[in-house]
C-alpha cells in the first residue's frame, strides 16, 4: 500500500482548489503529504491555457521517467486540463504514467488508485465530461481538518466550466459546460470555514458574473450579486473576494455590491484582453471597448477607491500595430493598478488556431515588453497614491524584513509589528513607501 503523496499544481486558482480537494481525499484514505523526492505517489495537476504551461508539464513528466526507473514503486498521476485534453495520448507519449484523470473526475482518484493497488489493472484513465455534471455536495465535508494558522483564507468553487468559447481559449473544452453549484452548498461551505476561523473567502469560477444563469440548480435562479450578498452576510467573514469576471455579464446589481457590502474587498479583476473592437470581435468577446470603459466608469461611481486589474493578450491573429495601439491607449485611459499580460499562443481545439495572419514571435515579444513597461510605470504611480494613507491590512505572515499583509485593494504591504500578530489579523497601517509591486508602512496609532 502506497502511503505518501506529493501534488504539484500548475495554472489557476481553480486548479489549486482542486489539488486541495485531491489532497484532502487522499488524507482521508490514509495517505500523508510528503516532499516530492520521498513521496511514492506524485500527482501533476496540469494547466493548458498557453503552450508554455503545457510544455512545462511534459518536461517535468519527462524528467520523472528517470525517477521511476530508480524507484519502480513510484506511481505517477496526470490530472487537470492537459490530462482532460490529451486523455489516452498521455500514455502513448509518457508510458511511465499510471493514472490520467480529468477535471470532472478527480474526486475518484482514491478509487482508481485502489484498483491499481489491488492489481485489477495496470493503468487507469477517467476523463469523462458530462454536461449534466453536478459538483458533488460532499465538497463541503472535505474541509474537515481544522485549518492551519496559515489558512486564514480559502477558495470556494462556485461553478465549473465555461460556455463563452472565446476564440483563443481551451477552458470550455478542458472544463466542460458551465455549471453552477447550488447556493445552499456554497453558503454551507463558507459558514463551515468561517466557523473554523477562516477570515477571507474567494469565490471561484471562470465566469462568476453569470452564476446561476446556466444550469441553475437552486429552486429559483440566484444571481451572482445575490450570492455575494448572502455570502457577505455570514457573521465573522471579514473579507470576501471573487474571480474571474467577464465584462459582458457585469451587471449594475453586482457593481452596487461594492458600495453596499463592507466586507467585499474593493478590488476587481476584469479581464479586457484587447483594446481594439476588431480584435475583441474576432476573439468572440461579447463587449466593445466602449462598453468596457462604461462599465469601469460605472463601477468607479459606486466605489471610487476600487482598484482594477486585468488580463491582456498581445499578438492575437490579425492584430495590427493600430489594434495594439488601442490596447495601449485603453491602458492609459483606465490606468489599471496591475495586469497579467501574455503573448497569444495557439491552443488545440480553439477557433483561433485556424485564423490567418498569425503575428510573428518577435512582434509579439516587442508588444508585450512595451505593454508591461508602461504598466509597471502606471502601477508605481498608482501605488504612490497610497502614500500617507492609513489602510486596513490583513496579516499574511512574516518575511525577513518584518510582517507582510495585504490590503482589501489587493496590495502587498510590508510593515513592522509585534510578534503577537497572527495571520488573518486585521490592523491599520500608514503607508510611507510605495514600490512597483508592494507598499511599506508602519502601524497606525
Ligand atoms: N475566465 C477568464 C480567463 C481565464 S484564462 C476570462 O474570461 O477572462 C486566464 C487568462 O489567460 C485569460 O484572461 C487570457 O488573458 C489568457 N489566455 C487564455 N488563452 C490564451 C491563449 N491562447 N494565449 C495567450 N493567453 C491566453
Ligand atoms: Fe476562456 Fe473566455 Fe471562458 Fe474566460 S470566458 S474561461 S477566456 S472561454
Ligand atoms: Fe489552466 Fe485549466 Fe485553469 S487551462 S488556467 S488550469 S482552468
Amino acid at each position: 500500500m502506497r502511503t505518501s503523496f506529493y501534488i504539484k499544481t500548475f495554472g489557476c486558482q481553480m486548479n489549486e482548489r482542486d489539488s486541495e480537494i485531491m489532497a484532502q481525499l487522499l488524507i482521508q484514505h490514509g495517505y500523508a503529504a510528503m516532499a516530492a523526492e520521498e513521496a511514492d505517489l506524485i500527482i501533476l495537476n496540469t494547466c493548458s491555457i498557453r503552450a508554455k504551461a503545457e510544455q512545462k508539464f511534459f518536461s517535468l513528466l519527462g524528467s520523472l521517467r528517470q525517477e521511476k526507473r530508480r524507484r519502480p514503486g513510484l506511481r505517477i498521476v496526470a490530472a487537470g486540463c492537459v490530462a482532460q485534453q490529451e486523455g489516452e495520448h498521455i500514455f502513448e507519449r509518457m508510458p511511465h504514467v499510471d493514472v490520467v484523470i480529468g477535471t470532472q473526475q478527480f474526486w475518484r482518484l482514491p478509487e482508481l488508485l485502489q484498483r491499481l493497488e489491488r492489481g485489477e489493472s495496470k493503468r487507469e484513465i477517467a476523463c469523462g465530461l458530462d454536461k449534466a455534471f453536478v459538483i458533488p455536495p460532499f465538497q463541503k465535508l472535505l474541509h474537515d481538518a481544522p485549518p492551519q494558522p496559515s489558512e486564514f483564507r480559502k477558495f470556494v468553487t462556485i461553478m465549473q466550466g465555461c460556455d463563452n468559447y472565446c476564440a483563443y481559449c481551451v477552458v470550455p473544452s478542458t472544463r466542460g459546460r458551465e455549471i453552477s453549484r447550488p447556493v445552499a452548498d456554497i453558503l454551507e461551505e463558507v459558514q463551515l470555514l468561517v466557523s473554523r476561523g477562516v477570515k477571507e473567502i474567494t469565490l471561484l469560477g471562470q465566469n462568476v458574473n453569470s452564476y446561476g444563469t446556466t444550469n441553475p440548480v437552486a429552486e429559483r435562479p440566484v444571481s451572482f450579486a445575490e450570492l455575494l450578498q448572502r455570502t457577505a452576510a455570514i457573521p465573522g467573514l471579514r473579507r470576501l473576494r471573487f474571480t474571474t469576471s467577464n465584462p459582458q455579464d457585469l451587471s449594475t446589481e453586482l457593481m452596487r455590491c461594492f458600495r453596499d457590502l463592507p466586507n467585499l474587498c474593493p478590488h476587481f479583476h476584469l479581464p479586457v484582453q484587447a483594446g481594439s473592437n476588431a480584435v475583441l470581435k474576432r476573439m468572440n468577446r461579447k463587449y466593445s471597448r466602449e462598453l468596457y470603459l462604461d462599465k469601469v466608469a460605472e463601477l468607479r461611481s459606486f466605489r471610487p477607491d476600487i482598484t482594477l486589474s486585468t488580463d491582456v493578450i498581445v499578438g492575437f491573429p490579425g492584430e495590427t500595430e493600430d489594434d495594439f495601439e488601442q490596447t495601449m491607449s485603453l491602458l492609459e485611459t483606465v490606468r489599471f493598478h496591475g495586469s497579467f499580460s501574455f503573448k497569444y499562443s495557439d491552443r488545440p481545439g480553439t477557433r483561433s488556431l485556424h485564423f490567418p495572419d498569425k503575428v510573428d514571435e518577435q512582434t509579439k515579444g516587442a508588444r508585450l515588453e512595451r505593454f508591461q513597461a508602461r504598466q509597471d510605470e502606471i502601477s508605481l504611480e498608482r501605488n504612490r497614491e497610497f502614500l500617507g494613507r492609513s489602510v486596513e491590512v490583513m496579516v499574511e505572515g512574516r518575511s525577513e524584513s518584518g510582517l507582510q499583509g495585504r490590503t482589501g485593494s489587493n496590495h502587498i504591504v510590508h510593515f513592522a509589528g509585534p510578534d503577537s500578530l497572527q495571520p488573518g489579523d486585521l490592523l491599520m497601517v500608514t503607508i510611507n513607501h510605495a514600490g512597483q509591486h508592494s507598499l511599506q508602512g508602519s502601524m497606525a496609532d
